[in-house]
Protein backbone atom coordinates (compact mmCIF):
# COMPACT_ATOMS: atom_id res chain seq x y z
CA UNK A 1 0.00 0.00 0.00
CA UNK A 2 1.25 3.54 -0.82
CA UNK A 3 0.88 5.78 1.55
CA UNK A 4 1.64 9.27 1.42
CA UNK A 5 3.17 11.02 4.24
CA UNK A 6 6.14 13.17 2.96
CA UNK A 7 3.77 16.50 3.22
CA UNK A 8 3.22 15.91 6.49
CA UNK A 9 4.52 18.78 9.16
CA UNK A 10 5.78 15.76 10.87
CA UNK A 11 8.51 14.77 8.21
CA UNK A 12 8.88 18.04 7.11
CA UNK A 13 9.95 19.05 10.57
CA UNK A 14 11.95 15.79 10.89
CA UNK A 15 14.13 16.52 7.41
CA UNK A 16 14.66 19.91 9.25
CA UNK A 17 15.83 18.46 12.45
CA UNK A 18 18.28 15.35 10.30
CA UNK A 19 19.91 17.77 8.56
CA UNK A 20 20.58 19.82 11.65
CA UNK A 21 19.03 22.82 10.29
CA UNK A 22 17.60 23.63 14.01
CA UNK A 23 21.30 23.30 15.40
CA UNK A 24 23.42 26.19 15.88
CA UNK A 25 27.22 24.77 15.14
CA UNK A 26 28.08 23.09 11.67
CA UNK A 27 28.38 23.78 8.47
CA UNK A 28 25.34 25.84 6.24
CA UNK A 29 26.52 24.28 3.09
CA UNK A 30 26.73 20.74 3.88
CA UNK A 31 23.21 21.28 5.65
CA UNK A 32 21.75 22.62 3.05
CA UNK A 33 22.79 19.89 0.81
CA UNK A 34 21.68 17.32 3.09
CA UNK A 35 18.68 18.59 3.68
CA UNK A 36 18.09 18.72 -0.25
CA UNK A 37 19.12 15.07 -0.70
CA UNK A 38 17.27 13.56 2.18
CA UNK A 39 14.39 15.26 1.06
CA UNK A 40 14.93 14.23 -2.56
CA UNK A 41 15.38 10.69 -0.98
CA UNK A 42 12.33 10.74 1.36
CA UNK A 43 10.09 11.64 -1.55
CA UNK A 44 11.35 8.76 -3.88
CA UNK A 45 11.06 6.43 -1.57
CA UNK A 46 7.20 7.44 -1.07
CA UNK A 47 6.76 8.49 -4.72
CA UNK A 48 7.98 4.50 -5.70
CA UNK A 49 7.07 2.64 -2.73
CA UNK A 50 10.83 1.87 -2.57
CA UNK A 51 10.43 -1.20 -0.22
CA UNK A 52 12.33 -2.08 2.73
CA UNK A 53 14.84 -5.55 0.90
CA UNK A 54 14.95 -2.34 -1.98
CA UNK A 55 16.77 -0.14 0.39
CA UNK A 56 18.67 -2.21 2.29
CA UNK A 57 20.09 -3.62 -1.28
CA UNK A 58 20.57 -0.17 -2.40
CA UNK A 59 22.96 0.74 1.50
CA UNK A 60 24.73 -2.36 1.01
CA UNK A 61 25.43 -0.93 -2.98
CA UNK A 62 27.01 1.84 -1.60
CA UNK A 63 29.25 0.08 0.90
CA UNK A 64 30.45 -1.94 -2.03
CA UNK A 65 31.12 0.89 -4.16
CA UNK A 66 33.40 2.71 -1.36
CA UNK A 67 35.29 -0.71 -0.38
CA UNK A 68 35.78 -1.12 -4.29
CA UNK A 69 37.03 3.09 -4.62
CA UNK A 70 34.34 3.27 -7.61
CA UNK A 71 32.98 5.86 -6.70
CA UNK A 72 34.85 7.98 -9.20
CA UNK A 73 34.13 5.32 -11.55
CA UNK A 74 30.33 5.18 -11.31
CA UNK A 75 30.15 9.15 -11.18
CA UNK A 76 30.77 9.21 -15.68
CA UNK A 77 29.14 5.88 -16.07
CA UNK A 78 25.79 7.84 -14.95
CA UNK A 79 26.79 11.06 -16.98
CA UNK A 80 26.76 13.15 -13.92
CA UNK A 81 30.85 14.31 -15.05
CA UNK A 82 29.43 15.02 -18.05
CA UNK A 83 26.82 16.94 -17.15
CA UNK A 84 29.53 19.07 -14.70
CA UNK A 85 31.00 20.17 -18.19
CA UNK A 86 27.90 20.86 -19.69
CA UNK A 87 27.41 23.12 -16.71
CA UNK A 88 30.44 24.43 -17.40
CA UNK A 89 29.75 25.12 -21.03
CA UNK A 90 26.72 26.88 -20.14
CA UNK A 91 28.68 28.90 -17.59
CA UNK A 92 31.30 30.03 -20.81
CA UNK A 93 28.09 30.67 -23.09
CA UNK A 94 26.78 32.73 -20.79
CA UNK A 95 29.89 34.75 -19.82
CA UNK A 96 30.54 35.00 -23.79
CA UNK A 97 33.76 32.61 -23.20
CA UNK A 98 35.64 31.28 -25.92
CA UNK A 99 36.73 27.69 -25.71
CA UNK A 100 39.00 26.59 -28.43
CA UNK A 101 39.64 22.70 -28.10
CA UNK A 102 36.63 21.91 -25.90
CA UNK A 103 36.59 20.18 -22.42
CA UNK A 104 35.89 16.81 -21.89
CA UNK A 105 36.08 15.10 -18.11
CA UNK A 106 39.26 14.06 -16.59
CA UNK A 107 38.08 10.66 -15.20
CA UNK A 108 39.54 8.82 -12.17
CA UNK A 109 42.55 7.81 -13.53
CA UNK A 110 45.31 10.98 -13.26
CA UNK A 111 47.81 10.17 -11.22
CA UNK A 112 50.28 13.73 -10.22
CA UNK A 113 54.05 13.46 -10.40
CA UNK A 114 54.84 12.15 -14.01
CA UNK A 115 58.35 12.82 -15.18
CA UNK A 116 58.81 15.79 -17.04
CA UNK A 117 60.01 16.19 -20.87
CA UNK A 118 60.74 18.79 -23.23
CA UNK A 119 60.22 19.30 -26.44
CA UNK A 120 59.36 15.07 -26.82
CA UNK A 121 58.66 12.17 -24.67
CA UNK A 122 58.25 8.73 -24.98
CA UNK A 123 55.76 7.11 -22.72
CA UNK A 124 55.58 3.84 -22.57
CA UNK A 125 58.74 1.24 -21.03
CA UNK A 126 58.91 -0.78 -24.42
CA UNK A 127 57.48 -4.19 -22.63
CA UNK A 128 54.04 -4.39 -23.69
CA UNK A 129 54.55 -6.69 -26.52
CA UNK A 130 51.49 -6.10 -28.24
CA UNK A 131 52.29 -2.63 -28.44
CA UNK A 132 51.67 -0.90 -31.95
CA UNK A 133 54.06 1.91 -32.36
CA UNK A 134 52.20 5.61 -31.98
CA UNK A 135 53.32 9.12 -32.20
CA UNK A 136 51.51 11.94 -31.70
CA UNK A 137 52.40 15.64 -32.04
CA UNK A 138 50.73 18.83 -32.15
CA UNK A 139 51.04 22.53 -31.16
CA UNK A 140 49.73 24.32 -28.28
CA UNK A 141 48.32 27.62 -29.01
CA UNK A 142 46.68 30.85 -27.19
CA UNK A 143 43.11 32.41 -27.67
CA UNK A 144 44.80 34.31 -30.32
CA UNK A 145 46.21 31.51 -32.33
CA UNK A 146 49.77 31.86 -31.75
CA UNK A 147 51.72 29.09 -30.27
CA UNK A 148 52.82 28.82 -27.08
CA UNK A 149 56.21 27.93 -25.51
CA UNK A 150 56.91 26.49 -22.36
CA UNK A 151 52.90 25.35 -22.12
CA UNK A 152 52.52 21.97 -20.30
CA UNK A 153 51.41 19.13 -21.91
CA UNK A 154 50.31 16.27 -19.38
CA UNK A 155 49.59 13.13 -20.77
CA UNK A 156 48.01 9.80 -19.90
CA UNK A 157 46.68 6.41 -21.64
CA UNK A 158 45.88 3.05 -20.93
CA UNK A 159 47.86 0.06 -22.49
CA UNK A 160 46.67 -2.79 -24.84
CA UNK A 161 44.92 -3.87 -21.87
CA UNK A 162 42.73 -1.05 -21.50
CA UNK A 163 44.60 -0.50 -18.17
CA UNK A 164 46.12 2.57 -16.72
CA UNK A 165 49.64 2.17 -14.76
CA UNK A 166 49.09 2.63 -10.89
CA UNK A 167 45.40 1.31 -11.38
CA UNK A 168 46.31 -2.24 -13.60
CA UNK A 169 44.90 -5.35 -11.60
CA UNK A 170 47.61 -7.68 -13.03
CA UNK A 171 49.74 -5.34 -11.36
CA UNK A 172 52.36 -5.22 -14.59
CA UNK A 173 53.11 -1.45 -15.29
CA UNK A 174 56.07 0.12 -13.90
CA UNK A 175 55.09 3.88 -12.07
CA UNK A 176 54.37 6.18 -14.93
CA UNK A 177 53.84 3.94 -17.57
CA UNK A 178 52.08 6.24 -20.08
CA UNK A 179 52.25 9.04 -18.08
CA UNK A 180 54.37 12.29 -18.97
CA UNK A 181 54.74 16.05 -18.60
CA UNK A 182 55.76 17.64 -21.54
CA UNK A 183 57.14 21.33 -22.24
CA UNK A 184 56.37 22.47 -25.97
CA UNK A 185 58.86 23.95 -27.11
CA UNK A 186 60.27 27.42 -28.46
CA UNK A 187 57.32 27.13 -31.28
CA UNK A 188 54.76 25.68 -29.01
CA UNK A 189 55.30 22.03 -30.09
CA UNK A 190 54.63 18.73 -27.89
CA UNK A 191 55.74 15.45 -29.63
CA UNK A 192 55.87 11.40 -27.79
CA UNK A 193 55.99 7.90 -29.11
CA UNK A 194 54.19 5.74 -27.28
CA UNK A 195 51.67 2.72 -28.00
CA UNK A 196 48.38 2.68 -29.43
CA UNK A 197 45.84 2.78 -26.45
CA UNK A 198 43.03 -0.38 -26.25
CA UNK A 199 39.76 0.92 -25.11
CA UNK A 200 39.07 1.05 -21.03
CA UNK A 201 36.12 -1.34 -19.31
CA UNK A 202 34.65 -0.97 -15.93
CA UNK A 203 36.23 -3.83 -13.68
CA UNK A 204 34.11 -6.88 -14.86
CA UNK A 205 32.83 -7.62 -11.60
CA UNK A 206 32.84 -4.39 -9.51
CA UNK A 207 30.03 -2.45 -8.44
CA UNK A 208 30.07 -0.20 -11.21
CA UNK A 209 29.44 -2.87 -14.42
CA UNK A 210 26.68 -4.79 -11.66
CA UNK A 211 24.73 -1.30 -11.75
CA UNK A 212 25.30 -1.00 -15.97
CA UNK A 213 23.90 -4.55 -16.26
CA UNK A 214 20.89 -3.68 -14.49
CA UNK A 215 20.26 -0.67 -16.83
CA UNK A 216 21.30 -2.76 -20.17
CA UNK A 217 24.13 -0.71 -20.67
CA UNK A 218 27.72 -1.88 -20.92
CA UNK A 219 30.79 0.10 -19.20
CA UNK A 220 33.45 0.51 -22.00
CA UNK A 221 35.52 3.04 -23.55
CA UNK A 222 37.02 4.00 -27.05
CA UNK A 223 40.57 3.97 -27.12
CA UNK A 224 41.38 7.43 -25.94
CA UNK A 225 44.12 9.72 -24.80
CA UNK A 226 43.93 11.86 -21.83
CA UNK A 227 45.30 15.71 -21.43
CA UNK A 228 45.69 18.68 -18.89
CA UNK A 229 47.22 21.46 -20.63
CA UNK A 230 48.37 24.39 -18.74
CA UNK A 231 50.51 27.88 -20.02
CA UNK A 232 50.66 31.20 -17.73
CA UNK A 233 47.87 33.34 -19.03
CA UNK A 234 45.18 30.70 -19.72
CA UNK A 235 42.50 28.29 -18.30
CA UNK A 236 43.72 24.63 -17.45
CA UNK A 237 42.36 22.78 -20.16
CA UNK A 238 41.17 18.83 -19.47
CA UNK A 239 40.24 16.96 -22.12
CA UNK A 240 40.25 13.19 -23.94
CA UNK A 241 40.81 12.50 -27.20
CA UNK A 242 39.16 9.32 -28.92
CA UNK A 243 40.14 7.69 -31.74
CA UNK A 244 37.95 7.52 -34.97
CA UNK A 245 38.84 4.07 -35.80
CA UNK A 246 37.71 3.10 -32.67
CA UNK A 247 34.02 0.65 -33.07
CA UNK A 248 32.70 2.18 -29.59
CA UNK A 249 33.91 6.31 -30.56
CA UNK A 250 30.26 7.04 -30.58
CA UNK A 251 29.81 5.32 -27.38
CA UNK A 252 31.22 5.83 -24.58
CA UNK A 253 29.93 4.54 -21.59
CA UNK A 254 31.50 7.84 -19.86
CA UNK A 255 30.04 10.16 -22.21
CA UNK A 256 33.38 11.92 -23.19
CA UNK A 257 33.68 11.87 -26.50
CA UNK A 258 32.48 15.12 -28.19
CA UNK A 259 32.47 16.89 -31.88
CA UNK A 260 36.51 18.34 -32.24
CA UNK A 261 37.86 15.66 -30.20
CA UNK A 262 37.72 12.70 -32.32
CA UNK A 263 41.30 11.98 -34.15
CA UNK A 264 42.12 10.14 -37.58
CA UNK A 265 44.43 7.45 -37.14
CA UNK A 266 46.93 7.61 -39.88
CA UNK A 267 48.71 4.41 -40.47
CA UNK A 268 52.22 4.36 -42.11
CA UNK A 269 54.09 1.30 -43.66
CA UNK A 270 56.21 3.35 -46.23
CA UNK A 271 59.97 3.14 -44.99
CA UNK A 272 61.24 6.38 -45.69
CA UNK A 273 58.40 7.80 -43.17
CA UNK A 274 59.39 5.57 -40.66
CA UNK A 275 63.13 6.30 -40.87
CA UNK A 276 62.81 9.84 -41.17
CA UNK A 277 60.13 9.62 -37.45
CA UNK A 278 63.12 7.79 -35.74
CA UNK A 279 61.40 4.64 -35.57
CA UNK A 280 62.01 1.53 -36.90
CA UNK A 281 58.25 -0.34 -37.52
CA UNK A 282 55.40 0.70 -38.86
CA UNK A 283 53.67 3.26 -36.80
CA UNK A 284 50.33 5.06 -36.14
CA UNK A 285 50.66 8.63 -35.83
CA UNK A 286 47.81 11.37 -34.21
CA UNK A 287 47.94 14.90 -35.28
CA UNK A 288 46.29 17.70 -32.38
CA UNK A 289 46.66 21.38 -32.07
CA UNK A 290 45.46 22.19 -28.83
CA UNK A 291 43.99 25.78 -28.51
CA UNK A 292 43.75 27.32 -24.97
CA UNK A 293 41.18 29.94 -23.84
CA UNK A 294 41.98 33.00 -21.68
CA UNK A 295 41.95 33.82 -17.96
CA UNK A 296 38.46 34.96 -16.79
CA UNK A 297 39.27 38.51 -15.68
CA UNK A 298 42.39 37.43 -14.65
CA UNK A 299 41.17 33.84 -12.90
CA UNK A 300 40.81 30.90 -13.78
CA UNK A 301 37.41 30.50 -13.14
CA UNK A 302 36.78 26.78 -13.90
CA UNK A 303 39.80 25.48 -11.86
CA UNK A 304 38.54 21.55 -10.56
CA UNK A 305 40.01 20.94 -7.15
CA UNK A 306 39.62 17.50 -6.47
CA UNK A 307 41.38 14.20 -4.79
CA UNK A 308 43.91 13.03 -7.03
CA UNK A 309 46.52 10.40 -6.74
CA UNK A 310 49.97 11.73 -6.17
CA UNK A 311 52.54 9.05 -6.56
C1 LIG B 1 36.56 5.90 -16.50
C2 LIG B 1 37.70 5.37 -17.03
C3 LIG B 1 38.47 6.10 -17.88
O1 LIG B 1 39.58 5.66 -18.46
C4 LIG B 1 38.09 7.38 -18.16
O2 LIG B 1 38.86 8.07 -18.98
C5 LIG B 1 36.93 7.90 -17.63
C6 LIG B 1 36.17 7.15 -16.79
C7 LIG B 1 35.73 5.13 -15.57
O3 LIG B 1 36.12 4.03 -15.24
O4 LIG B 1 34.70 5.63 -15.15
FE1 LIG C 1 40.63 7.02 -19.54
Amino acid sequence: MNVKIFDTQEVQDFLRLASGLEQEGGNPRVKQITHRILSDLFKMIEDLDITSDEYWAGIAYLNQLGSSQEAALLSPGLGLDRFLDMRMDAEDEALGVKNGTPRTIEGPLYVAGAPVEHGFARLDDGSDPDGQLLIMHGVVYDADNQPIPNAQVEVWHANTKGFYSHFDPTGEQVPFNMRRTIITDDQGRYRFQSIVPKGYGCPPEGPTQQLLNQLGRHGNRPAHIHFFITADGHRKLTTQLNMENDPLVYDDFAYATREGLVVPVIEHTDEATIKANGVDAPFSELIFDFKLSKLVDGVDNQLVDRPRLQA
